[in-house]
């Protein structure tokens, strides 16, 4: 099958027809209607699917033995995210095969395509879950207890799904089997466009995390309440998103409240409660820390300047990350054999690559984003791209899989 008749089945699943973004969350029927399509897919080529104790899918080409190669992505999305952003990556593995199989190539490792599970952490809160879980990065415990907005806990909602939540928990038998990982993800921002590249190679992962912070005030009455009376919680949260936007600016590092709740929410009254979320990266970790430390003494002084207390408790760090340069030299040279030329390029974007970077020989190919857009609906890549990336993984899958 080619990559766009591949493409075309995935597109209508968890596709909000209001915003045209996805709102594919992990353990939710939009969901189970990826991981029920990719193993479909993976099947109908004959592959062996299975999950794994975290809920990873994972499809075999190939024996269940050590020394796979392993490629994949994964296929929940940020609140309307774009449709590129892990489905690339896993319909590419899938349109991989078909290439390689269309060559009469048969691998002499097994070939693993794999779909990890809350990537995005946009429903319990810690990007890259699945993963993590997998590399024992997350306590088991800590991550059945994780609650999403309405409060339903990762254990209630795997259980719901299907799977127990007993099981969790790093999978040291699967990661040692584990020869080699290859991501092939969407462009976050836009480096390869002005350099003419359709194709390129990951060189690392800035260090980030996100914090959640709770502003706490008193409810009162809009139409009544003096200024000078008010403990408005809304207040402080406003003066630390200006304050964040400007620690980043001074540090060259990036800091975003993308996600707020206030609450009750009446829009005639002052609120009780503000929780918002931090996202912070930058360049090397002395720098994300200087950042998140700045933003919260700004958060302190704010708080204490509109009466309101103020809770910070981080959820998530994602190491600075530097994948494989021997695996990266290695695919350079395949994709320059290929004629494709694969500029290597430094990304603020985490992905489970990243994290299996700790673990196993890993690398990332990324395909042109014409525009850089990324995590909206607005996300993009030409056909013609993604067809380059498909076959820009299957020479590496070719190489790494193929006669030592
Ligand atoms: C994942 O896309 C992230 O970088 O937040
Ligand atoms: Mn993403
Ligand atoms: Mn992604």
């Amino acid at each position: 099958m080619t990559f766009a008749q591949l493409w075309r089945e995935l597109e209508p699943l968890g596709r909000d027809q209001q915003s045209g973004g996805y709102r594919r969350y992990s353990w939710t029927p939009a969901d189970a209607a990826c991981r029920a399509w990719f193993t479909a897919a993976a099947e109908r080529r004959g592959l062996t699917v299975e999950p794994d104790r975290n809920g990873n899918l994972w499809a075999w080409w190939g024996p269940k033995a050590p020394n796979a190669v392993v490629t994949g992505s994964h296929l929940d999305s940020v609140p309307d995210g774009g449709a590129f952003d892990g489905p690339l990556g896993v319909v590419s593995a899938l349109a991989a095969v078909d290439v390689l199989k269309d060559k009469e190539f048969y691998p002499e490792r097994s070939v693993v395509l794999a779909a990890f599970t809350e990537e995005e952490g946009a429903r319990f809160g810690v990007p890259c879950l699945g993963s993590r879980l997998m590399t024992g990065a997350v306590d088991p415990g800590a991550a059945r207890a994780l609650a999403d907005d309405a409060g339903v806990t990762l254990a209630e909602a795997m259980r719901a799904a299907g799977y127990d939540p007993g099981l969790i928990g790093p999978d040291e038998a699967r990661l040692s089997g584990i020869a080699a990982f290859v991501e092939l993800h969407v462009e976050q921002g836009r480096a390869l466009a002005p350099l003419g590249a359709a194709v390129g190679l990951a060189e690392g992962i800035w260090p980030h995390g996100r914090w959640r912070l709770g502003f706490g005030g008193r409810a009162d009455h809009a139409g009544t309440a003096r200024f000078a009376d008010r403990k408005d919680p809304m207040l402080a949260y406003a003066r630390t998103v200006l304050a964040a936007r400007h620690a980043a600016a001074e540090n060259g590092s990036l800091a975003t409240f993308g996600k707020v709740i206030a609450e009750p929410g009446g829009s005639n009254a002052v609120c009780s409660a503000v929780r918002a979320w931090l996202d912070a990266r930058a360049p090397d970790e002395a720098t994300l820390r200087a950042t998140v430390t700045a933003i919260r003494s700004a958060a302190e002084r704010c708080s204490q300047q509109d009466g309101v207390t103020l809770t910070v408790r981080q959820e998530s760090h994602s190491p600075l990350v530097r994948f494989d340069p021997g695996l990266r030299d290695r695919i350079a040279g395949v994709l320059a054999a290929a004629g494709i030329e694969a500029p290597v390029l430094p990304t603020g974007a985490g992905h489970d690559a990243g994290v299996l970077a700790a673990r196993v020989p890993t690398a990332m190919l990324f395909v042109r984003n014409p525009t850089g857009v990324s995590h909206s609906p607005a996300e993009h890549a030409d056909l013609a791209d993604c067809e380059a990336g498909v076959r820009a993984l299957a020479a590496v899958l070719e190489d790494l899989a193929g006669p030592a």
